[in-house]
């Protein structure tokens, strides 16, 4: 863990001085490399500590109902964390909407648990440097658990099919007072902001290689990140209004990703710039 943060304190270092293109190859290398890094040693990803800690929150009692988790039902029957997320989004006819599944386990913790939906969208995503909010860090245990699956999610019926059409439409609608849509950032290989490269997300192929490992742990900010946050983040970046988590628009690029991406595998928590 350690030889691993120096290589890429190191490589961070070392770009500084160097022109763009050639300082983006030299960052995405030494990314890449401590991504090998934790991968021969999986434990050493900090993400897996808020895995463990969104496992113990999902036990416990909590909530003006003092009831846990354990009954909500993420797709599969309550209760049931194996493997769901690779399935997500999907229609619940409980709550007669389309939902991913961090909007999911907000449902949950409304219905079971007797949180306050107005309290859960308030300043759901942490500031840098602070650790993931308990949703996320439960959100990151689940998608854990899918962790070495493909993405699945059938989106066939008529409800999911529309969420995934909508997500389409909102990807490249061009608006805000810069004109941005996603795609204006997000539809090309090889392009990037500074040092950051930015993905094709529309292309399946790039989509399949990135969107699985969501939630990530983020080395520049020192948490994990959640769909929903890179979402909420994103629109940020377009000056838009705020995002809302669980809102239709939320939903509706989720579930555009998740299709863009089906097949991919899921490697979460991932780990990120
Ligand atoms: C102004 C440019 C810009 C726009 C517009 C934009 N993004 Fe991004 N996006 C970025 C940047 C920059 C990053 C990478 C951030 C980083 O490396 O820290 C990113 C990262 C992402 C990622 C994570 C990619 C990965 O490597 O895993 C997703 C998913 C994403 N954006 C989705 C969207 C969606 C959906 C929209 C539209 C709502 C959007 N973005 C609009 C700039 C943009």
């Amino acid at each position: 863990m350690n030889k691993g943060l120096i290589i890429l304190a190191a490589c961070c270092a070392a770009v500084a001085a160097a022109p763009f293109a050639l300082a983006q190859d030299e960052t995405e290398k030494g990314v890449e490399k401590y991504r090998q890094m934790l991968k021969e040693d999986p434990w050493s990803n900090p993400g897996l500590l808020d895995a463990d800690r969104g496992e113990g929150l999902w036990k416990t009692a909590a909530g003006p109902n003092k009831v846990s988790l354990e009954k909500c039902d993420l797709g599969k029957g309550a209760g049931v964390v194996d493997g769901v997320f690779a399935e997500l989004p999907r229609y619940f006819a409980d709550a007669s909407k389309v939902m991913d599944l961090e909007t999911r386990l907000m449902w949950c913790m409304e219905k079971l648990q007797g949180w306050k939906h107005a309290d859960l969208v308030k300043k759901p995503y942490p500031a840098g440097g602070q650790p993931v909010k308990d949703l996320g860090a439960i959100a990151t245990y689940v998608a854990s658990k899918s962790s070495g699956m493909k993405y699945a999610a059938k989106l066939d019926k008529p409800e999911e099919k529309a969420v995934v059409d909508a997500g389409h439409a909102i990807f490249f609608r061009r608006q805000g007072p810069h004109d941005f849509s996603c795609a204006t950032c997000h539809n090309d290989s090889g392009k990037r902001i500074r040092l950051q490269g930015l993905p094709y997300l529309a292309d399946p192929k790039e989509a399949k290689q990135v969107i699985g490992q969501w939630p990530a742990y983020r080395v520049s900010t020192t948490q994990v990140m959640t769909m929903q946050h890179r979402m909420y983040d994103c629109y940020w970046q377009m000056r838009m209004p705020e995002l809302e988590m669980g809102s239709d628009v939320s939903v509706a690029l989720i579930a555009y990703l998740t299709k863009s991406a089906e097949g991919g595998e899921i490697a979460a928590p991932g780990l990120k710039r």
